[in-house]
């Protein structure tokens, strides 16, 4: 299937439980602008939940459409994004399987991810086979969409720099064509002349001269190509190293900042901090939180002055208020002309002006119980269509098409 010339973007997300503002200024928001640019894939994670809540996967099953509702209710957009759900592609599984042929178990064992939350999560059992693999089903979900872009956070890079090594190995050892060089002269020749002039010197230069820097121009040249389709693509790509047929492209991670999103203790907003307020959260449940929130120990007497920055609250204002605001909360507050009261209320107004609109739209959704599983079944369709083509390359790169 020919896309539409727009780079692909994948990302995923683990439905075990509600989604709070830290997803939505993290994440979410990001997908917002990323929809916009790209072609993108957003999929409900669900056997990757698996990898960690097999003993009560009951949490899965309750967080699945709460989760979908989330992403549409602020502004994921299902006309011009593909939502759907892993386990509803069951070629991702068969992918991580092939892959696994072909991958060093050291691999995945020093993936930093796998040690770190073992000891994280210690209440679990993750010496699991599934565990351990889940970096490479991930390569799967990412290359069986050729996605050229993941957002991620600073702890997934990792998997996506494995997704490239295991790219680099897979097209290394399967991407040989029998007529590899006709079809590399008749992709150059939709690219027009003056490119084709242009790609052939840089592959040179970089060939003859090992400039670095003429590659990375080649592969600029090859991605700005409107007229040529993925596999076309793949093929110049491979031809540029002369491995033959890139059947992968390599996946870059999009580092998506961390998020500044603080929770109501002032640290990091998390589930496993419990300092979260859901995104759909009930306004008098948002205005208790944030009323009760704890301050600038310092001030203990109304009258004592406080420090805005050795105060939780205040770091929320960093997100939400306007100059004029902030300005007004550091004066009274170093001052003790305002009380903790009086400061959280623009706070308190702010996100819930935030939720508004986002808890309207949830309950629209969530009173049409069918449309959200149209969108669902549409997106499933669409990134069905993608997987089984690739899956069927590879398969025929692997030699198990028997004919
Ligand atoms: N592993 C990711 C997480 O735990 C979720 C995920 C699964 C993902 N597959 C992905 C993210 C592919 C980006 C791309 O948050
Ligand atoms: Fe924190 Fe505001 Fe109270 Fe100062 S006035 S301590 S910033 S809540």
């Amino acid at each position: 299937m020919a896309n539409s010339g727009k780079q692909r973007v994948l990302s995923g997300m683990r439905p075990t439980g509600q989604l709070h503002l830290g997803h939505y200024h993290g994440v979410l928001k990001n997908w917002l602008e990323l929809q916009q640019e790209y072609e993108c894939f957003f999929f409900v994670a669900d056997w990757h939940a698996l990898t960690t809540e097999y003993e009560d996967p009951s949490i899965i099953e309750k967080s699945v459409w709460d989760m979908v509702i989330d992403w549409l209710a602020v502004g994921v957009n299902p006309g011009a994004a593909k939502l759907f759900i892993q386990s509803r592609i069951p070629e991702h599984a068969e992918l991580q399987l092939l892959l696994s042929m072909c991958t060093p178990l050291s691999w995945l064992e020093r993936v930093p991810s796998y040690k770190d939350q073992q000891e994280k999560l210690s209440n679990k059992d993750l010496t699991t086979y599934g565990f351990l693999g889940y970096p490479l089903l991930q390569t799967a979900d990412i290359i069986i969409y050729k996605a050229g872009f993941v957002p991620v956070g600073e702890d997934q890079v990792a998997h996506v720099e494995l997704a490239r090594e295991v790219v680099r190995r897979f097209n290394h050892l399967y991407g040989r064509e029998a007529d590899f060089e006709e079809k590399v002269e008749s992709a150059l020749k939709k690219m027009g002349k003056k490119n084709a002039r242009l790609y052939h010197q840089l592959r040179k230069s970089y060939q003859e001269q090992g400039e670095v820097q003429s590659l990375e121009k080649a592969q600029a040249l090859l991605e700005s190509q409107q007229n040529i389709s993925i596999g076309d693509r793949e093929r110049l790509s491979g031809f540029l190293d002369g491995s033959g047929k890139a059947i992968f492209p390599e996946p870059k991670a999009l580092l998506t900042p961390a998020s500044k999103m603080p929770g109501l203790d002032g640290q990091k907003m998390s589930k496993s901090y419990g300092n979260t307020i859901s995104l759909r959260e009930n306004p008098s449940a948002v205005e208790d939180k944030l009323r009760t929130m704890p301050t600038d120990p310092a001030r203990v007497r109304r009258t004592d002055p406080g420090e805005p920055s050795k105060c939780p609250v205040w770091s929320l204002h960093e997100v939400y208020s306007d100059k004029d605001t902030k300005d007004w909360v550091v004066d009274g507050c170093t001052s003790a002309k305002i009380g903790c009261i009086d400061c959280k209320k623009p706070l308190i107004q702010s996100v819930l002006e935030e939720q508004g609109p986002i808890r309207e739209r949830a309950e629209e959704y969530l009173n049409d119980p069918e449309t959200v599983r149209g969108i669902i079944a549409d997106g499933c369709d669409a990134a069905r269509d993608v997987a089984r083509e690739t899956i069927e390359e590879v398969r025929d790169a692997m030699h198990l098409v028997y004919r």
